[in-house]
């Protein structure tokens, strides 16, 4: 049962990804192609939704692996649009769930929003034959009309995860999210919000100037992300720096260590030789939990504390601020 939204209007901007996913056999849970059903459709197929103040909005459809600064374009803008409504409440945003924790952290970035923008998705496709999709997408307007929750959050398999926190951690499984030593801030039960913790609002980045920057630009400043591993020769950077491409030169290499940010030494030859040459390098940790703990001994000094792909993204966006 969701609580009635008499307050204002809750918007579902509908993306793509496996929640509208559909597959010739029914009960194909992996052969299955993204981004097929739309988002009103999706909307009608559950039932609890009927009696709500609703408008729904297609921003686009795409398999999210292909998630691009076009798509994160339309959609941090009509957000934008929607979220300055003052009928508008909440947002809640349909997306595939493989890319769908570096949109909400780009979201989170650029709008820090004050109302709830939360993020679903689903790991079975629409036409399975039992499907999630319609439970997350009745458990994010749930959250979305709670208001407990402001900024933007991710539901899936009954948990609310925090923008800055959550990664998908599994392949296969239903509940293929974690929030690592955060935790989640909530779960859903039945329509009602079972509240954990509540993260801090935080600003958006450069005063919401850097999203007039983000709406304008053609290309993110181009940042790489490289893994320490065993066997590393650092090839791969020296092969971005011989690289010539002056419409996108290389700005930025975060490099995921081993451990607490440990970087196999011929990397890190590779990677002085970068900083040489004026590119940014940040370090954080191929670990799917904990941060790096800094240290003296560190190989580099500027330091991440999220994961791969959103340090990529925090450098990129940074970079983009700074003109
Ligand atoms: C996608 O990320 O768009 C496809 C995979 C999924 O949603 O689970």
């Amino acid at each position: 049962m969701i609580q009635a939204n008499e307050d204002g209007r809750v918007v579902i901007l509908g993306t793509g990804g496996t929640i509208a996913g559909r597959a010739t056999q029914t009960g194909d849970n992996v052969g299955y192609v993204a981004a097929q059903v739309s988002v009103g459709a999706l909307v009608d197929a559950v039932p609890l939704l009927q009696d709500l103040s609703l408008d729904v909005e297609q921003v686009a459809q795409v398999d999210s692996k292909d998630m691009d600064l076009s798509v994160w374009q339309a959609l941090a803008s009509q957000l934008a649009a929607h979220l300055a409504r003052p009928e508008v409440r909440a947002v809640v945003v349909t997306h595939g769930t493989d890319t769908i924790e570096e949109t909400a952290f780009v979201l989170q970035m650029l709008l820090a929003p004050r109302k709830p923008v939360v993020l679903t998705c689903a790991m079975r496709p629409s036409s399975a034959l039992v499907p999630d999709g319609p439970q997350n997408l009745s458990d994010a307007v749930a959250l979305a009309c709670d208001g407990s929750l402001a900024g933007v959050t991710m539901v899936c398999a009954g948990m609310v995860h925090a923008a800055r926190d959550v990664a998908k951690v599994h392949t296969y499984r239903l509940d293929a999210f974690d929030s690592g030593d955060e935790g989640p801030l909530a779960a859903v039960e039945e329509g009602r919000i079972r509240l954990f913790r509540v993260p801090a609002l935080g600003q958006p980045l450069h005063d919401g100037g850097l999203l007039a920057s983000f709406l304008a630009a053609t290309a993110l400043p181009r940042v790489e992300l490289v893994f320490s591993h065993a066997d590393a020769d650092g090839g791969l950077v020296r092969a971005l720096l011989a690289q010539a491409d002056g419409d996108r030169p290389l700005r930025g290499i975060v490099v995921a260590g081993t451990g607490n940010g440990t970087v196999h030494k011929d990397l890190v030859a590779a990677l002085e030789a970068a900083r040489g040459q004026g590119v940014r390098v940040c370090l954080t940790s191929r670990c799917a939990r904990g941060h790096v703990v800094t240290h003296p001994g560190l190989s580099f000094d500027e330091v991440s504390d999220l994961s791969p792909v959103k340090a990529r993204l925090a450098l990129a966006l940074e970079l983009l601020g700074s003109g």
